[in-house]
């Protein structure tokens, strides 16, 4: 049954957890346990282990955690399959991020299942669309450059926190409609809730963006502008204004979805470039092929996964999969799905285009995606221009932390 996202509830799904809790339809075989996101051998190289799980797991395997059970896909195949048929692979209950029961909202438009999901894309499609977020390309430049400003005389930078980081965050405050000056103030928040890994700093930050955005979309109200939060607070669905738990749910999650994604997605290029000084210099030599760099840097570094829940029994590869049974599509494995990508963990600029999975497919492919790929591309562009030589610093250990979004703690370059 589709959910009613102007009245929310929360869902009462049982949690499925561990060696104890796997259904008995599934085959002993096709039980592992890789630890995505949190075991030691993914985090010690993350997209490295993730190619590595087509040589040693099942295409389709039910793997177990204490996290949670899920069902996992790797070929790039199954997770289009999965993304684009949502009356079966529904989002309902499908985004891990809790809150609070007395409290509750919905993650739009993420936790929408069709036909109600469009009208909630509808509000925000022309501010993302390749021609709105083009308009934003001279602001990207020139914020890059003000953040290059800062440390290019030092001929050193810990990337993460001087470029990779405010970079995103002061495109989204543009885009929202919120001021600049509350840069530092957001990245901690953003640091705290999605980095943190301890749960009170996460539920205390959670507290300050919500408390914060609740004036925000309330001082929009009253004062209109043409920024998306105020399109948001504004817009109708059904012929009818959005109640504040929709106009809630939608702004936290432009939040969760537009800032994290972006920071590892150019920490992770970055810490690439800094041990690749070959490959900078074949980006700076081929100007006019720079969407292609984007688009296969994109693949190679793809940064997140899509969840879903069986919305009905369904049968892939022979697997049976019941009805209310979690299912992950691990993208960045999708990515290197060698009956896909040839040589896939080879960064090639002139690999014969094919649709990369790092922002997902069917109708929740990623809204930011285009915004996302020009912040890549003009980050590269800028940087390399100005800092065309630099590496990683010597003795460097790159550190991933767990959690749904991969990307180095720390990049520290220099030049
Ligand atoms: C490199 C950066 C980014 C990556 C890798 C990324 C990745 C993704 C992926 C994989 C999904 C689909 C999740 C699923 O199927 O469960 C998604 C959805 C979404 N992303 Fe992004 N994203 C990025 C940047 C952004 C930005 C900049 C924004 C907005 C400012 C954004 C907003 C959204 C929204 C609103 C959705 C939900 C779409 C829907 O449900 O229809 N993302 N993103």
């Amino acid at each position: 049954m589709a959910i009613d996202a102007a009245h929310p509830v929360p869902p009462q799904f049982p949690r499925v957890a561990g060696r104890d809790n796997i259904p008995g339809h599934v085959p002993a075989e096709l039980v592992r346990s890789v630890g995505i996101a949190t075991g030691p051998e993914f985090l010690a190289a993350p997209h490295e282990y993730m190619a590595g799980l087509h040589a040693k797991m099942p295409p389709v395997f039910y793997d177990v955690s204490d996290y949670g059970n899920a069902w996992h896909l790797i070929k790039h195949e199954d997770a289009l399959f999965m993304l684009r048929h949502p009356e079966i692979f529904t989002n309902e209950g499908a985004t891990p991020f809790p809150r609070d029961p007395d409290d509750y909202f919905y993650f739009i438009p993420i936790e929408i299942d069709p036909p109600h999901h469009r009208k909630y894309r509808a509000i925000l499609d022309p501010v993302f669309s390749p021609k709105a977020v083009l308009a934003l390309e001279g602001k990207i430049r020139a914020l890059c450059n003000d953040l290059i400003d800062e440390f290019i005389d030092r001929g050193e930078c810990e990337f993460t926190t001087e470029f990779g980081r405010p970079l995103p965050v002061s495109v989204f405050l543009d885009l929202m409609g919120l001021p600049q000056d509350k840069r530092d103030t957001f990245v901690k928040w953003a640091v705290d809730l999605l980095h943190s890994q301890n749960r009170e700093t996460m539920a205390e930050a959670m507290q300050l963006i919500s408390s914060y955005l609740k004036e925000v979309i309330a001082e929009k109200t009253d004062s209109p502008d043409d920024r998306v939060i105020s399109r948001i607070v504004h817009a109708t669905v059904d012929d009818r204004p959005m109640s504040p738990p929709e106009i809630f749910g939608f702004v936290i999650f432009l939040f969760i979805g537009g800032l994290d994604t972006v920071f590892a997605t150019l920490n992770n290029i970055w810490q690439w470039l800094g041990q690749n000084p070959a490959r900078c210099r074949e980006i700076i030599a081929e100007p006019d092929n720079i969407n292609s760099q984007v688009e296969e840097l994109l693949r190679v570094y793809s940064v997140t996964f899509s969840g879903r829940m069986l919305a009905q029994d369904h049968v892939m590869r022979g697997v049976a999969m019941k009805k209310g049974e979690r299912i992950t599509a691990v993208l960045p494995a999708c990515n290197y799905d060698p009956d896909v990508f040839p040589d896939p963990t080879t960064v090639d600029f002139h690999r014969a285009r094919k649709p990369i999975l790092a922002f997902a497919g069917g109708v929740h492919s990623c809204m930011g995606a285009h915004l996302a790929r020009l912040e890549v591309k003009v980050a590269l562009q800028e940087w390399l221009r100005r800092i065309p030589e630099f590496a990683l610093k010597p003795d460097t250990r790159i550190e991933y932390r767990p959690g749904g979004v991969v990307g180095p703690e720390q990049v520290p370059l220099t030049w």
